[in-house]
């Protein structure tokens, strides 16, 4: 069992954030907020929960905001209880890394090459093991939460690489990386083949990959043998696609709700969505959708 101990996750944070532009322009898209909590705790805290050693976040030189806001602040908090808002001070105090706890690295990539050659330029900082890998812009809510949940499902997974799913409407193939599947057990979906963004008519299945990930460590050298595919970019599901025949693939049917932030729609159905589940916003909603 303990060489199925997942130590490590690893979140690339490094891309352009083009569908958010000009907001991305001033702030990463990973530190925009739903209300007030930006995609990135989201992905810290369900890391924290899921008991991750080490945090490697991938990023680009531009996005210093994301170091800045993910290492803790003591002045912030200091500043904070000398102005009577001792609350804050301690909420920001745990919502932040505590770093005697969970290591935390920043690795650069340079040029955004592509989410595989994202997950690449992890490859020396990670512990030995499997490693789960976390898309920020992928919000999934739900308890457990996902990375908890597909991390105890890993220890009983026949294959090696485990990726979370969701089926997709048909129309939406394009936009995913679609599983072969093979056959179905419980909440696991076997598959012989991922292919990145097929057309509609060419998908094999309608069972879409989202952004977690639990990833054999070969994987790295699978990345390191990879071309570029789809749009020009070393693509992750190409680095998983070359292991199957060795290590299986499996699907992970997840429980929680996901929304795809890195879209507007996306976010501002999980705006609403978290909106709905405090009383003072959700009356404002109610209020707004009665009005004539
Ligand atoms: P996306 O493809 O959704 O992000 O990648 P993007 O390219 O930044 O967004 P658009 O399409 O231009 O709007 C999913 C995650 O992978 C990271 C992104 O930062 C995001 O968290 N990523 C993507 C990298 O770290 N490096 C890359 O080269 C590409």
């Amino acid at each position: 069992m303990k060489t199925k101990m997942v130590r490590t996750a690893i979140f690339p944070v490094a891309g352009l954030g083009t569908r958010f532009l000009p907001a991305t322009k001033g702030t990463p898209k990973e530190l925009l907020p739903v209300i007030d909590k930006p995609l990135i705790q989201f992905a810290i805290d369900e890391a924290r929960a899921a008991g991750v050693e080490r945090m490697v976040f991938v990023t680009h030189p531009t996005k210093s905001a994301i170091e800045h806001y993910v290492r803790d602040d003591a002045e912030l908090r200091e500043a904070l209880k000398a102005h009577g808002k001792a609350r804050l001070a301690h909420e920001l105090e745990e919502s932040a890394l505590d770093e005697s706890s969970t290591e935390v690295i920043f690795v650069m990539q340079n040029e955004p090459l592509g989410l595989g050659h994202a997950v690449l330029c992890a490859k020396t900082q990670v512990l030995p093991g499997p490693v789960a890998v976390v898309l920020p812009d992928d919000l999934i809510l739900g308890e457990p939460g996902c990375l908890s949940e597909m991390i105890e499902a890993y220890a009983t997974c026949s294959a090696k690489h485990l990726v979370a799913a969701m089926e997709v409407p048909r129309e939406l193939t394009e936009r995913y990386g679609i599983l072969s599947v093979t056959s179905q057990e419980g909440q696991f979906f076997h598959a012989d083949g991922v292919v990145e963004k097929p057309a509609p008519a060419k998908a094999r299945s309608c069972l879409a990959v989202i952004g977690r990930y639990i990833l054999d460590p070969s994987i790295f050298s699978d990345l390191e043998a990879q071309a570029p595919g789809a749009g020009g970019e070393i693509q992750l599901t190409d680095g998983i696609a070359r292991g199957i025949d060795r290590l299986g693939l499996a699907g992970f049917s997840i429980s929680g709700h996901r929304f795809d932030c890195g879209s507007k729609v996306g976010m501002f159905e999980a705006t609403l969505f978290v909106a709905n589940q405090n009383p003072i916003y959700a009356e404002v909603l109610r209020r707004y959708c009665a009005a004539p």
